[in-house]
Parts: structure tokens; C-alpha cells; sequence
């Protein structure tokens, strides 16, 4: 700071380096100026200021905005932060009048209106990723939506269902994180500038006036809750791991799915790599580094929360380290989705090969033990009897469809010729219960997702 007293300098060069944010804060440049003009016309509005020095310190923020977006600023390491870097200009700009910006206010509360912009900037575009992969999730069912595939509990295959049905699980998952978002943009649309340092400021003040100029709904109401509350990037970074969990699933059955013993999807070229030294290697490296960023975003959580964990009120340099895991996983989450979307629109389908890893129909065992159960079987009693039944014609090197109806009646009496109906498409279809894989309940899921889409 340009009239900066001894007090608030580092002398010792490392340890003002050490101290220093500008390398990473310098990215709240805009909410800093956002911030700082709707203070200044506050202050003016309030008759604590002159209109005359708002509107040249207002002025002088506008001309810094612009010189920094068309990279002309100097950023100094010497001026610690974003705040001091911007105040420093506009003394070299306008003089004296600058030192006035600062009335009623401390970096504390001006960090934490920073913050608070740059999560409610962030969440909007957050949700149009994830939207965007959901979209893209949609069409691929929307595009296979009579491709039945083995649906897997333990990895082993358990039951027939359709694709569509289990890449609309996807869209579940990413509703609800689409959700969890929006929730924390409750907590993060909160204006703290009025807190000051922490106690609340001297001066007849309008807070609400600064809310509403920056387009924020409610004021905070304990400064010392205000410029040390820090829930809100908590939030945002649980709420990020969360999704990005979601992901690390999807990408784990992409890359199984596109292995030469499953072959059930082909990833586009552009998703893949070759080897170096293995030429016919495809490798699913885009689902593989989304896979492995989970692991930093999860990081940050921690981080974050053990940087909070234990501070007393108010305001600690501890919260100086919230930056950059923040910044970090608001980069690698979007970028996540992005490159994801980009992904599943081009996956191919190989439905042969789907089909073909049912050819054994044994993931039909529950289907024939419900048949018994239908003729008056209590279902353990039917699940024993296809447990033999299973077991006899693996032995047999049969499929289920391939015994006789000896065989059948052999296991039980109440085996008839309609066994042979149970098919993949006839045990899809059964299952046509609300949530359920059948035809008609995932036709309703599509019809509901893409209502979803449009909202
Ligand atoms: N650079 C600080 C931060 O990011 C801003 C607030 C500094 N306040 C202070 N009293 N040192 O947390």
C-alpha cells in the first residue's frame, strides 16, 4: 500500500513471498472491482464520500479493469494481494482521493465479498457443465434405447437390463449434484461487506444498497460470522467431490466397457491414445485422468477443511490457503465435464458384442425362478430348485434354453412348455414397476430427463 505504515510491510523479502496471495488471488480481480465500485458509490450515496471522489475512484477502477484484461497491469508480489495491488494503481492514478476507497471497510470482509462473488459466478457455469453431460448421457440412451446389456451387482453379470436404464442412473446422479449446487448458492448469494474487520464498521453504512448493486440477496447478519465463515467454498467443494465421484464411476465403466473383453463401447479417437511401443493400443487416458482428478478434487476438501478446522473467530491468515483448492477444483471439475460431455457424445455402441456376453442366458436364473414362484412356488423354494437347475446345465454345457423339457421336469413338475418364453426382452419387460428397466418405465425416464433438460 502506497501510504502503508511500517506495520503493515514485510521487511524480510522471503517471508514477504511466503505471505504473498497476488500469484493466485489476482484471479478475484473482477469481484475486487465489482466490489469496490458499489462500495464507492455507497459511500457517496451516504454523503461519506463526495459524488465527485466516488465518481473519480470508480473511474480509475474501470481503467484498471481494462488495463489488467488486456494484460497491461504490473502485479507486484511486494503488494501481498489483489486488494492492495488495484489500491496502489488507483493512488498512481487519481492521487490522494484513492486513500478514501478504503472507508469502512477492511480487507477481511472485502476477501470475503470476493469470494462469495466468484462461488455465485461459478456455480451458474458449474451447472450447465454437468447439464451439458447429462444432455449427452440422454441421447446416447435416447439413441440405444432397445440395447439390452447384463446388468452387474459384484461385477458379475445378475440381470438384463437396457442400457438406456443404466446410463439414466448417470442422470440421476448428476440431477442431484445439478441440485446440491443450487442448494449452496443459498449460502453463497450473502453480501459481508459492513463486517469490516470484524466488528462492524463506524459509519452510517447502507449494506443492503451494496447487495442489490451486485446483484446479491441478502446481507450478512454477524460480522464476525462474515468475514470468517468460509462454509460456503466448503460447500461448493464438497458438492464438487461429490460429482466428480459420480464421474470416476462413469469413467470406471468406460474404460471396462471399452476393454477387448468386454468391447461393449468404442471411445472416439480423439478420447483415446495409442501407445508408444503397443500399437494396436487404444488407450481410454481421458477417462483414466478424469478418474485420477477425483483424487485432487477430494483433496482440496480436506484441505479446506482443516484449514477451518479449530480457528478462532475471526479472521486468520490460515484462510489465505482456501484460494487455490478452490480455484483448482472449479477448474478441474468444468473442465472434467466438458472433455466427459465431449466423450459420450461420440461413444459407439457395439451391440453385438453386448449381446454376445449373454449368450449363455444364465443372468435369466431369476426370471425362471419368478416362473415358479407365478405357478405357486414359495420364491426360496424356487430359488433352490433353479440353483440345481443352474448348476446341472452348466455342467451340461447347456444354456437354459437348450434343456429339454425332461430336463425341466426333472427339477420340478410345475415346468410347462412356456418356460421357453423367458427370454431378455420378456424379463426386461417384467420389470415394469416405477424406477424399473422395462421398456415403458425407461421411455417415461427419457420423456422425464429431457424435461429436466429444458427447465
Ligand atoms: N489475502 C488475504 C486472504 O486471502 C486477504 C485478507 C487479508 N487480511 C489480513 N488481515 N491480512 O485471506
Amino acid at each position: 500500500m502506497k501510504s502503508s505504515s511500517g506495520r503493515l510491510s514485510m521487511t524480510d523479502e522471503q517471508a514477504r513471498n511466503y505471505a504473498a496471495s497476488i500469484p493466485f488471488d489476482r484471479r478475484l480481480y473482477g469481484q475486487d472491482i465489482e466490489g469496490s465500485i458499489a462500495h464507492a458509490r455507497m459511500l457517496a450515496k451516504q454523503e461519506i464520500i463526495t459524488a465527485g471522489e466516488a465518481g473519480a475512484i470508480v473511474r480509475g477502477l474501470n481503467s484498471i479493469r481494462k488495463e489488467i484484461e488486456r494484460g497491461r497491469f504490473q502485479f507486484r508480489i511486494e503488494l501481498e494481494d489483489i486488494h492492495m495491488n488495484i489500491e496502489a494503481r488507483l493512488f498512481e492514478k487519481i492521487g490522494d482521493v484513492a486513500g478514501k476507497l478504503h472507508t469502512a471497510r477492511s480487507r477481511n470482509d472485502q476477501m470475503a465479498l470476493d469470494l462469495h462473488l466468484f462461488v455465485k459466478d461459478e456455480i451458474p457455469k458449474t451447472i450447465d457443465g454437468i447439464k451439458a453431460l447429462q444432455t449427452a448421457l440422454m441421447e446416447l440412451a435416447g439413441a440405444n434405447k432397445d440395447v439390452i446389456m447384463p446388468g452387474y451387482t459384484h461385477l458379475q453379470q445378475a440381470q438384463p437390463v437396457l442400457l438406456a436404464h443404466h446410463l439414466l442412473a448417470y442422470f440421476e446422479m448428476f440431477q442431484r449434484d445439478k441440485e446440491r449446487f443450487h442448494d449452496c448458492l443459498a449460502r453463497t448469494d450473502i453480501m459481508p461487506l459492513g463486517s469490516g474487520a470484524l466488528a462492524g464498521v463506524p459509519y452510517p453504512i447502507d449494506r443492503e444498497f451494496v447487495a442489490r448493486e451486485l446483484g446479491l440477496s441478502k446481507v450478512s447478519t454477524n460480522s464476525l460470522d462474515a468475514v470468517s465463515d468460509r462454509d460456503f467454498i466448503i460447500e461448493y467443494e464438497a458438492a464438487a467431490a461429490i460429482t466428480m465421484m459420480h464421474l470416476s464411476r462413469l469413467a470406471e465403466e468406460f474404460i471396462l466397457w471399452s476393454s477387448s473383453e468386454f468391447g461393449f463401447i468404442k471411445i472416439g479417437e480423439e478420447f483415446t491414445t495409442g501407445s508408444s511401443i503397443m500399437p494396436q493400443k487404444k488407450n481410454p487416458d481421458i477417462a483414466e485422468l478424469a478418474r485420477g482428478k477425483t483424487g485432487r478434487v477430494y483433496g482440496h476438501l480436506m484441505g479446506i477443511l482443516t484449514i477451518m478446522k479449530s480457528l478462532p473467530l475471526a479472521y486468520n491468515r490460515d484462510m489465505q490457503e482456501d484460494k487455490e483448492g478452490l480455484f483448482d477444483t472449479v477448474d478441474t471439475l468444468q473442465s472434467s465435464l466438458e472433455v466427459f460431455a465431449g466423450m459420450v457424445r461420440v461413444i459407439e455402441v457395439n451391440t453385438g458384442r453386448i449381446a454376445q456376453a449373454m449368450r449363455t442366458d444364465y443372468i435369466l436364473a431369476t426370471d425362471l425362478a419368478d416362473y415358479l414362484v407365478k405357478k405357486g412356488l414359495p420364491f426360496r423354494k424356487a430359488h433352490g430348485v433353479i440353483a440345481r437347475l443352474s448348476e446341472y446345465a452348466m455342467s451340461k454345457g447347456k444354456t437354459f434354453r437348450e434343456l429339454g423339457r425332461k430336463e425341466y421336469r426333472d427339477f420340478s413338475p410345475l415346468f410347462g412348455g412356456d418356460v421357453y418364453d423367458i427370454t431378455l426382452e420378456s424379463s426386461v419387460a417384467a420389470r415394469d414397476v416405477i424406477g424399473g428397466t422395462s421398456p415403458q418405465q425407461v421411455a417415461k425416464a427419457l420423456r422425464r430427463a429431457r424435461r429436466l433438460i429444458k427447465r
